[in-house]
């Protein structure tokens, strides 16, 4: 199909359906059908936003029958029956068999919202301004998280000075001691010239960074830093949560428990817009109304999510994943590492990137998955991480089709037979 109605009409800030250029108009688990009738993999998953995969028949079922009862759609934060069953069985099945007790605000659908109330939350707190973020960290796109968001690019679209967070050393930088040790210094340091920070706000990986997968230690000396200042921690875990590392909270491998955490992108299984801050209840200090939004609670996405939360409760999600983890790494290790000498590998769970080091390379490959029927995305510095994120469902066989397409993608771009 013509895409000019697009070019035409649609603001020049599009930009992943530039990297795939083709009108898409049907998707079923990890397949997406052009309007021609061509078929795609999906090794990108809305960015996190379909860990389930595209139209899973459970939770489609679950929406149609509560549209078809002219049950309530709409509802700011008003009480609904879709939002109690959704709490209930979140406290029930996903916090109180992991030891946490955590308060849920809705806030508005998307991601950058919820850490927006985060950090509201946090410096309304602890009466703090500054936060720390991370180098190479990506946290949103509206003011205040784009404050921690470190993308030059990215951040100079904010066009008003980005304030009130300082960025820290990351531990792939300079090693999980010396990251740790930077930001003691910086509290402990009578002369570090930083004002102590409401809260230290990390993903357990940094996705967008270029899949940065920290350290079990890392993430408890970030816990024990923040208890011995008095500072909150904030874990985002909206790209890399419901599942992604192979456990449902991403930080569950480390054995910690953040002061605040963030869940968006896939927390409705469906791809639909719902967000959510899980917050210590200690720390719910706000006033009513005090963070607001029209589209808070979006009852579709609890209804969908739900249903989504009952398959992470049969433990088939941290199965699935963990066994198709293996089949990746080794696919990995075994036969992209070797092909070159620039190459690095990193991932957990069903989060892996390629670090090729080069950006035009990078691009080369995303682009030849794609002629092969391939979505798969970049991220990182230069864009050069080819990041693969298959559905946490997706069949081996599909996955194995996949991973076949790279393989072959990466041979052309590196002009090897
Ligand atoms: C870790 C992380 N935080 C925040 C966001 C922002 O979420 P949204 O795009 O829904 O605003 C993203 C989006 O990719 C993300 O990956």
């Amino acid at each position: 199909m013509d895409t000019t109605i697009f070019e035409t009409h649609e603001s020049n800030v599009r930009s992943y359906c530039r990297s795939f250029p083709v009108v898409f108009d049907y998707a079923k688990g990890s397949i997406l059908k052009s309007v021609e009738g061509r078929e795609y993999l999906d090794f990108f998953c809305g960015a996190g936003a379909l860990n389930y995969g595209h139209n899973n028949d459970l939770f489609k079922q679950r929406i149609l029958d509560y549209i078809e009862q002219d049950s309530i759609i709409h509802s700011l934060d008003m009480y609904s029956v879709a939002k109690a069953d959704f709490i209930e069985y979140f406290v029930r099945d996903i916090l109180a068999p992991r030891g946490l007790d955590y308060k849920l605000q809705f806030t508005g659908p998307t991601g950058t919202n919820a850490v927006e109330a985060s950090l509201k939350l946090a410096r309304k707190y602890t009466k703090r301004t500054n936060v720390f973020a991370l180098n190479g960290c990506f946290h949103g796109m509206t003011l205040g998280a784009l404050a921690l968001t470190t993308d030059l690019q990215q951040r100079a679209g904010g066009g008003v000075p980005l304030q009130n967070v300082v960025h820290c050393p990351a531990p792939y930088q300079y090693g999980d001691e010396h990251a740790l040790r930077a930001i003691e210094d910086l509290l402990t340091d009578d002369h570090s010239g930083v004002e102590k920070p409401a809260a230290i706000v990390i993903e357990t990986v940094q996705a967008e960074g270029g899949i940065h997968v920290f350290s079990d230690t890392y993430l408890q000396g970030i816990r024990s830093i923040c208890d011995r200042h008095d500072i909150l921690m904030i874990v985002d875990d909206i790209q890399v949560g419901c599942g992604r590392t192979g456990t449902f909270f991403s930080f569950e491998r480390a054995g910690i428990v953040p002061d605040m955490a963030i869940l968006s992108k896939s927390i409705s299984g469906y791809g639909l817009p719902f967000s959510l801050v899980l917050i210590k209840p200690q720390f719910d200090i706000w006033e009513p109304g005090e963070h607001s939004g029209t589209f808070r609670g979006n009852t579709l996405a609890m209804i969908a999510g739900k249903a989504a939360l009952e398959l992470v409760h049969s433990g088939e999600i941290d199965r699935g994943t963990q066994a198709r983890e293996a089949i990746v790494k080794d696919f990995l290790t075994q036969r992209i590492a070797p092909m070159s000498p620039d190459f690095a590998v990193r991932g957990v769970g069903l989060i892996w990137g390629i670090d090729t080091k080069d950006g035009a390379l990078a691009d080369k490959i995303v682009r030849n998955c794609f002629e092969s029927g391939l979505i798969i995305e970049r991220a990182g510095r230069a864009s050069q991480v080819v990041k693969l994120m298959p559905s946490l469902v997706i069949p081996e066989e599909q996955l194995l089709q996949g991973l076949a397409i790279i393989e072959a993608a990466v041979k052309d771009a590196l002009g090897v037979a």
